[in-house]
């Protein structure tokens, strides 16, 4: 026919039809403001931008209440309440499920993970919230929520977003890296490599000269003119070599 693959006669819209409403929605994109909403949570009423205030936010969405992965990824946030303190970090989590069966099934996650769920649980059965960060996958069984993650810093931007099928459950752990690497990036205006972790040596951007980084950063070593690790300024020695061995 002549005619090329689909995705190449798609005109490039940021504009697409939400596909439970068919009304027209933006994506969402890194850097994007993140959409504000005011809902109800197993803690009341939550205006987000106000509720998030200051802080850092991990707002992450589930299938439903009362199933097995879901539980066992509430209970570790739960758990890990210590690990987002330290970061600044208010965690929120959304089913499109009801504000009452959140209560019945927060006794289940407090018993099975041994831990109190101090966060809110957005409840979401008119599923506003989740059409707007489009966290409903309609090719994925049905319209509830898939297992959509997004770093949200205190400017309200959008820093990092990630999906996973409603059949794999999620690290808690690298979401915390993920954290990490972008409070990193942001504090030394540098980059991170591959399983950076903190304590670990940083990268230089590619839009710094090696002059310019070793005036600005200590223990400048240059692998190839473009693999530039360091030490941020007035950090212990950087522990790691880039690691790729
Ligand atoms: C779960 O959380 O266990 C789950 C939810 C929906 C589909 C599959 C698994």
């Amino acid at each position: 026919s002549g005619q090329g693959p689909g995705w190449l006669e798609r005109p490039c819209t940021l504009e697409r039809p939400d596909p439970l409403t068919e009304r027209m929605i933006m994506a969402l994109h890194l850097g994007d403001t993140a959409p504000d909403f005011t809902t109800q949570t197993s803690q009341g009423e939550v205006s987000f931008h106000d509720w998030a205030g200051d802080n850092w936010v991990v707002l992450f969405s589930h299938p439903a209440d009362f199933t097995p992965v879901c539980t066992t990824e509430l209970g570790r946030v739960g758990q890990l309440k210590d690990e987002w303190a330290k970061r600044g970090v208010k965690p929120i989590a959304l089913s499109v499920d009801s504000v009452e069966d959140h209560a019945k099934w927060k006794g289940d996650i407090e018993e099975f993970s041994a831990c109190s769920v101090d966060f809110p649980i957005i409840a979401d059965p008119d599923k506003s919230v989740a059409i707007s960060y489009d966290m409903i996958h309609p090719g994925e069984g049905d319209t509830s929520s898939v297992r959509s993650v997004f770093v949200i810093d205190p400017a309200k931007k959008i820093r990092l977003s990630m999906t996973y099928p409603k059949s794999t459950g999620r690290n808690f752990d690298e979401i915390l890296r993920t954290v990490d690497a972008l409070q990193e990036a942001d504090r030394g205006e540098c980059a991170t490599p591959v399983d950076w972790k903190p304590g670990d040596r940083i990268i230089v951007p590619p839009t710094v000269s090696t002059a310019d980084a070793r005036a600005k950063f200590d223990d400048v070593q240059e692998v190839y003119p473009y693999l530039r690790t360091a030490v941020i300024r007035g950090d212990a020695a950087g522990k790691g070599a880039v690691a790729c061995d």
